[in-house]
């Protein structure tokens, strides 16, 4: 069968990663989605940067939006970041063009989320996300696969891979908060302002997604309460040790008489509890539905492997044809606003 040629803009720690296993898994990608995938086309800002990837067979472009809308490719992969700027123009440019999106950028579909779902389905192509939310755990094709016969309850998890890191090492070896948080982002974990990271803004975006398709609400990222970890010493995590508890930044999404509420905030977490065994980089989502009761996920939840694992298999539904609804149901059967809100005073 033909390719699925897509169009690679951004070729960062995901990017790269992705072309990778693109380029070394290509029968068995090949022979999984009964057609390969080929990169056509990739644009970054550095043309002449050695990647340690070959993207010699592509096209380059230094402006990803005009690729989005020139590239003969039938997905554009954006891989850039950021809520607008040039992340969202090649986005819009992707979608206005016909083109299939993949995208591991949570901060764009936090804001953007429902609108850019409407484009794409105006114009019939898809916005898949699956490396946006909790890096290599495959989350929302659970919600939205698996787990789609349930009342979803509650939602909630580590999804930060650079506060979890920081936080365990802090825990083990009494270092710093800053001097972990350098390692991280040597380590790619972190985003390119880390204050997303810490203070809890790339976790609530992230639930923001997550409530959105758990509960069949529009994305509603403005009714996220957040504080981050910036206050939490090595000794707050001794002190919890020593009382039978771990500190994990948690995001969770429930239901209440009020409404859906959203909060981020460091929580003490009972050791007995499997969530509190989850460290270093790795995530774990539990999703509480009615039929289903308690289901958890693992995994590690950023970097160049786990978050190229999660693009590939957005990438291989499109070449299968077995795309869905952004949100899990289209952009204008969601219903509500996830409403509740913490009292902070
Ligand atoms: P990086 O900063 O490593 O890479 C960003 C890439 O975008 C670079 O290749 C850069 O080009 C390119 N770029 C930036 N601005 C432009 C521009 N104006 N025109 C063309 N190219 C541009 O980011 P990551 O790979 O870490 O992250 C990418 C996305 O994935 C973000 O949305 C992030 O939130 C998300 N993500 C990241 C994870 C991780 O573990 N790192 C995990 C899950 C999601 P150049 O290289 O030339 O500077
Ligand atoms: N900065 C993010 C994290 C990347 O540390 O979890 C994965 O989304």
């Amino acid at each position: 069968s033909a390719p699925l040629r897509i169009a690679i803009a951004g070729l960062g720690t995901v990017g790269v990663g992705t072309v990778r296993l693109l380029a070394e898994h290509a029968p068995t990608v090949a022979a999984r989605c009964g057609r390969p995938i080929e990169i056509v086309a990739v644009s970054a800002r550095d043309r002449l940067r050695n990647r340690g990837c070959d993207v010699s067979m592509a096209t380059w472009y230094d402006d990803p939006v005009t690729m989005a809308r020139e590239a003969d490719a039938d997905v554009v992969v954006e891989l850039i970041g950021g809520s607008d700027g040039v992340a969202r123009d090649t986005v819009l440019a992707a979608i206005g063009a016909g083109r299939h999106v993949v995208t591991a950028n949570k901060a764009l579909l936090a804001i953007h989320g429902v609108d850019l779902a409407r484009a794409a389905e105006a114009q019939s192509v898809h916005l898949a996300y699956e490396a946006a939310v909790a890096g290599g755990i495959p989350i929302v094709k659970a919600l939205r696969e698996g787990l789609a016969g349930n009342q979803v309850r509650r939602v909630y998890g580590i999804l930060n891979g650079t506060c979890n890191y920081i936080l365990t090492a802090m825990g083990e070896t009494g270092r710093d908060f800053e001097d972990v948080l350098g390692e991280a982002q040597h380590l790619g974990y972190a985003e390119a302002d880390p204050s997303f990271d810490v203070d809890g803004i790339d976790t609530g975006h992230k639930l923001a997604l997550l409530a959105s398709v758990a509960f069949g609400r529009p994305v509603d990222f403005g009714a996220v309460y957040m504080e981050g970890i910036r206050r939490i010493t090595a000794m707050d995590i001794t002190f919890a040790e020593e009382l039978g508890y771990r500190i994990k930044l948690l995001g969770v999404a429930e239901e209440t008489e009020h409404g859906i509420l959203q909060r981020v905030h460091p929580c003490m977490v009972s050791q007995g509890r499997p969530i509190a065994a989850v460290d270093g980089v790795f995530n774990a989502v539990v999703v509480e539905g009615d039929y289903v009761d308690r289901s958890m996920l693992e995994g590690r939840g950023a970097g160049a492997g786990p978050t190229a694992s999660a693009v590939v298999a957005d990438l291989m539904d499109l070449a299968a044809g077995r795309g869905a609804p952004t949100f899990g149901v289209p952009a204008d059967r969601l219903v509500g606003s996830p409403a509740a809100t913490i009292d902070t005073h």
